[in-house]
């Protein structure tokens, strides 16, 4: 088989790649290890940066975002049992949406389908051949047959453990990381949100999180020690122990219900360096992680597709190079200011196990400052609601 692009992973970044380009005439082939059911079964992400619902917008996939999302305007900062609004709208001009990133990949293959693009779910062994030649292919397994792809390009859209990274040279690869020492336990629950918008509470007890996918259903998020196991937190633990980390009225009035999903996930902040080998590109999480304070990971993936599709479309139509050959440089450098702020809020609100007395204050100082300056909030604004690409 031929293809002018193969793209591994039918993640967001994936599916949104093979999207754009099919609009732009560009013929692709996604291959996907695991099956659409396990996809769509993976709660993920929840906030969209302006930027994204553009893409989507202009990839012809946003009429049900746009239906059942919710805009926001601001978001809560809550500290020392008190809530304060920094007004996105007011201070930057944009707002977010709020629609899980499962909806998101939903509506990605059901365009996909309807375009009969070739999506090959449980495809097995992929491997990546000849990428620093001008003739890459790329081979797999489903149900038990063997399968080559010609192309022209490969895009490792394969998330953190997938095959692409870990098959660029490894000694022109270099990575930076850092490790949290703690995770995010989280819910899912059938009842309305305590709150229009979300709620990022700081306590000593740690980090909580009011967030939400519909009218009816809830997203709640919890600061926990990295030992700990989802067997340990019944629900009534979980609704007792976020309780404590908000302030009075909301823990007042949150409607509490049996959990649908509960799961933890561990903090890192992780970069690849380079994301271009000869003609393999990493996008989204297969090149950097960030931890989920910010709600940076998905729309990071997306700025990745912005960069790699527009330089693929420049290729295809013009003949043009430069976008291609700079990919790496132009998407690390929005990438790097994403990581800060990821690191910055997580910093912010989070109790780590060495902090002393002066640190928790510091956080509370600094909290305050953000909340009560134009400047700071308006720093925090821009960021969450999306740099410019
Ligand atoms: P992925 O969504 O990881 O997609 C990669 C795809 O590649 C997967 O479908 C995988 O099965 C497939 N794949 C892997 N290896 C192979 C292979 N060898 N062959 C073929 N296919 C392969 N971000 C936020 O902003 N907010 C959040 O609340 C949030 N919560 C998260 C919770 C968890 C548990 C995780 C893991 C991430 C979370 N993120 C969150 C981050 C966000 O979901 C990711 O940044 C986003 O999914 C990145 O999209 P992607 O397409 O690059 O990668
Ligand atoms: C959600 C996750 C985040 O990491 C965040 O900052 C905001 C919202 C969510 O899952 O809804």
């Amino acid at each position: 088989m031929r293809t002018q692009v193969a793209i591994i992973g039918a993640g967001p970044s994936g599916l949104l790649l093979s999207q754009i380009l099919h609009n732009a005439g560009i013929d692709s082939v996604v291959l996907e290890r695991k099956s659409l059911d396990y996809v769509l079964g993976r709660i993920r992400a929840g906030v969209l940066e302006q930027g994204l619902v553009d893409m989507l917008d202009a990839a012809g996939v946003g009429e049900r975002m746009h239906g059942e999302g919710f805009v926001h305007d601001g978001t809560e900062l809550c500290f020392d049992g008190t809530r304060h609004r920094i007004d996105f709208k007011a201070l930057t001009g944009k707002t977010v949406m709020v629609y899980g990133q499962t909806e998101v990949t939903r509506d990605l293959v059901d365009a996909r389908r309807a375009a009969d693009a070739q999506l090959v779910y449980e495809a097995e062994g992929v491997e990546l051949h000849d990428f620093d030649t001008t003739k890459p292919w790329v081979t797999y397994r489903k149900d038990g047959v063997e399968h080559r792809i010609d192309c022209d390009f490969i895009a490792g859209c394969d998330g953190y453990h997938g095959v692409s990274r870990a098959s660029a040279p490894q000694d022109s690869l270099k990575t930076f990381e850092r490790v949290y020492p703690f995770g995010w336990l989280g819910i899912l629950s059938e009842t309305p949100p305590v709150s229009d918008e979300l709620i990022y509470a700081r306590h000593e007890r740690g980090f909580a999180l009011c967030s939400m996918r519909s009218a009816m259903l809830s997203r709640y998020y919890v600061q926990v020690p990295l030992d700990d196991k989802v067997e340990a937190w019944s629900d009534a633990r979980f609704w007792d122990e976020l309780r404590r980390r908000i302030d009075d009225k909301a823990a007042d009035t949150i409607v509490t219900g049996p959990s649908i999903e509960k799961t933890i996930a561990p903090l890192r902040s992780f970069v690849a360096e380079p994301m271009k080998f000869g003609r393999m590109f990493l996008v989204g999480d297969a090149a950097h992680i960030v931890p989920p304070t910010g709600a940076k990971g998905l729309n990071l993936a997306a700025s990745d597709v912005h960069y790699l599709s527009s330089a693929l479309i420049a290729h295809y139509g013009s003949g043009e190079g430069e976008l291609i050959e700079r990919y790496s440089e132009n998407a690390l450098r929005r990438i790097w200011k994403a990581e800060r702020f990821s690191w910055w809020m997580t910093n912010l609100m989070h109790t780590f196990p060495e902090a002393s007395c002066f640190d928790a204050r510091m956080q509370v100082a600094e909290l305050d400052y953000v909340t009560s300056s134009r400047a700071g909030a308006a720093a925090l604004a821009e960021n969450y609601v999306g740099l410019p690409y």
